[in-house]
Parts: C-alpha cells; sequence; structure tokens
C-alpha cells in the first residue's frame, strides 16, 4: 500500500516495537554524537496550516539531520489556500515539488484528503480534533524509555488522562497506541463537556482494559504510574462549554505529592498554556525529575527519524550511515 501515516490505528505492538528500535538507532544522531546523510537530496513539503513550534520543527529538524532538506509553508494566508486552492489540487502540485510531505490541518480527516490525492509518503502533522499519530508515539516511546529506567513493566500500568480529552487529539492517538499493550487502568480526568469520546472509552474497554472516569483530581491521580496532562483546546469550541473547568484541574507539585509514588511520570504533550488563568501543569515541576515533558520533546527527534526513514524506505541504511561529528 501507500507510504503514509495517517492514524495510530496503522500499528500493531510488533509494529509499533519494531519502529521503536529504529528510533533507538537514531538516537546517537539525535544527540549530535554521530552524522547520517542517508535522506541526501531528499525534500520536504512540511505544510502547517495551524499553529505548532514541535511538530513542524521537529519533523523539519529529523529530515534534515538525516540528510534531508525541507521546505515550508506556514499559515492558510502565506499558501494559495487563502486563494480558494482545494486541499486535492495543493497536494498534486506538492508531489510534483517534494519527497514526503508532513501536514497539519484544523479538520479532521484532512490529512487523509490530502494523502489521496498522491503517492507520496503523508504524514499526518495533527488533523483538527481527529488525531495526532506522531506525538503518541512519542509518547508512548517515552513511557516505555521511562519505565525501562524505573525498571516496571507498561503492561498492568495505571494511566491517567487529565484536561481536555474530547479536543486534544494527542490523547485521543494515545489512547488507541497504548490499548495495544494489556491489563492497562486509564483513569480519564476531565471537567463535564470534555470527557473522552464514547468510541475511544469502548474500543478501549473492549480491548480488555479498565477505564475510569471522574471530575476529580485527586480521587483520580491515586496510584497513577503516568499523569498526562492536556491544554484545554479553547481554539475548537466556544467560551461558553468552558464553565466547570476550574483550577482544580491543575496538576502540580502538590497533588502528586499527595497521591502518587515517587517514581510517577509526569507527561504533557505541550505547549501549556503559561496564560493568566490557565490551569493545565504547574510550573513548579520545572525542575523536579518526575516532569518528563522536555524529555518527551527530546525524544520528537528520534521517533520522526524513524518515521521518515520507514515511510523513505531507508530504515536498513541508517546503521552504515552513521558517521563522525566533525563540528
Ligand atoms: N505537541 C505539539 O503538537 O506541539 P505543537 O503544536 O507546538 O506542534
Amino acid at each position: 500500500g501507500k507510504h503514509q501515516l495517517l492514524s495510530v490505528d496503522q500499528f500493531t505492538r510488533e509494529s509499533v516495537e519494531e519502529l521503536f528500535r529504529i528510533a533507538d538507532q537514531m538516537q546517537p544522531i539525535a544527540r549530535r554524537q554521530k552524522v547520517s546523510r542517508v535522506l541526501e537530496g531528499a525534500v520536504l513539503g512540511n505544510l502547517f496550516f495551524e499553529a505548532s513550534t514541535r511538530t513542524r520543527v521537529s519533523f523539519g529538524a529529523a529530515f534534515c539531520r538525516l540528510g534531508g532538506s525541507v521546505c515550508d509553508t506556514t499559515g492558510f494566508t502565506f499558501s494559495s489556500m487563502a486563494k480558494g486552492e482545494s486541499i486535492y489540487d495543493t497536494s498534486r502540485v506538492m508531489s510534483g515539488y517534494v519527497d514526503a510531505m508532513v501536514i497539519r490541518h484544523p479538520e479532521k480527516g484532512s490529512v487523509a484528503e490530502f494523502a489521496r490525492a498522491t503517492n507520496i509518503p503523508v504524514v499526518n502533522g495533527g488533523d483538527g480534533p481527529g488525531e495526532h499519530p506522531s506525538q503518541a508515539l512519542l509518547d508512548l516511546y517515552t513511557i516505555l524509555t521511562e519505565f525501562s529506567r524505573l525498571g516496571k513493566l507498561l503492561d498492568g500500568a495505571h494511566i491517567a488522562l487529565v484536561g481536555d480529552l474530547k479536543y486534544g487529539r494527542t490523547v485521543h492517538s494515545l489512547i488507541k497506541l497504548l490499548a495495544l499493550y494489556r491489563g492497562l487502568k486509564f483513569t480519564l480526568i476531565s471537567p463535564r463537556g470534555l470527557e473522552m469520546p464514547e468510541y475511544l472509552l469502548e474500543q478501549t474497554g473492549k480491548h480488555g482494559h479498565t477505564v475510569n472516569q471522574t471530575n476529580s483530581l485527586e480521587e483520580g491521580l491515586a496510584g497513577a504510574d503516568v499523569i498526562y496532562a492536556t491544554r484545554v483546546q479553547k481554539e475548537r469550541f466556544a467560551a461558553e462549554e468552558l464553565e466547570g473547568y476550574t483550577p482544580d484541574f491543575q496538576v502540580n507539585k502538590a497533588i502528586i505529592d499527595k497521591c502518587c509514588g515517587p517514581d510517577v511520570i509526569v507527561m504533557h504533550p505541550l505547549p501549556r498554556d503559561s496564560r493568566e488563568g490557565a490551569n493545565d501543569l504547574s510550573v513548579d515541576l520545572n525542575h523536579d525529575t518526575r516532569l518528563a515533558i522536555f524529555r518527551q520533546t527530546d525524544n520528537g527527534i528520534p521517533v520522526r527519524m524513524a518515521i521518515f526513514a520507514v515511510l523513505l524506505g531507508v530504515e536498513g541504511l541508517v546503521q552504515h550511515s552513521l558517521r563522525d561529528v566533525t563540528w
């Protein structure tokens, strides 16, 4: 079939772990101990029609660190979609310019539409409230890396997902990916009106996992191995829907000291909202080793390199392509 990454539904536990073995091989490059030119001559089209720092830059940096080059277009205003060009035409045109595309777009299903119009590899960098597969992959990679350091197994772990579980696409992809493991206990903590979509609850339950829902952070975090906080996606709904979202949902040092063990891992896809009144994740954990958010962002590079290596069929060449850093 076509080489594309549109949804985490594409993965089995075996294929995801194979991707992570490739990501491990990329670590010396990501850590600047080695260089590789395995994608020399290839050009990536980074098409972002929604705000992004991490996904856009880390996909770009991952492609460059494998020896490729990146062409960017950012925002509707700076693309010809502002002049009414369709997804189909945009995708056909880009296919003649670049060798792979990463696309972020505000509508669910839009990236699949781009992919249908082309034969070059397409990666979903976030389609509205739909999915964000590369984020979920780097999140799972982070959880497995952290658990390995702590001598823990993912099977049977307690994962608490906190915040806007309705519009947060990262948690939609992540819960499906985690469901490939066994016997997980999920606690879903969200304000009324921002609960996880029903179909994802049913799907997770069918895979034999336990799913509990609560609006109490304290109750939900008790005994968690992983806390995954999320930002309220204010850009996706009317302000009135926010009623009921209070600072009670903030993950901070006091609450994790009270509810969780010393080995808990605190994650967040980022960005966290640092504006007045925002309450997703406190800065009082910034120097706390339990906070894994910057280890998560670092892991975005090797995981995204692995994604490109597989989509462009060079995963077998990576090991031999490694050269010493000369700078
Ligand atoms: N986590 C994430 O997708 O961040 P950006 O929106 O900055 O890409």
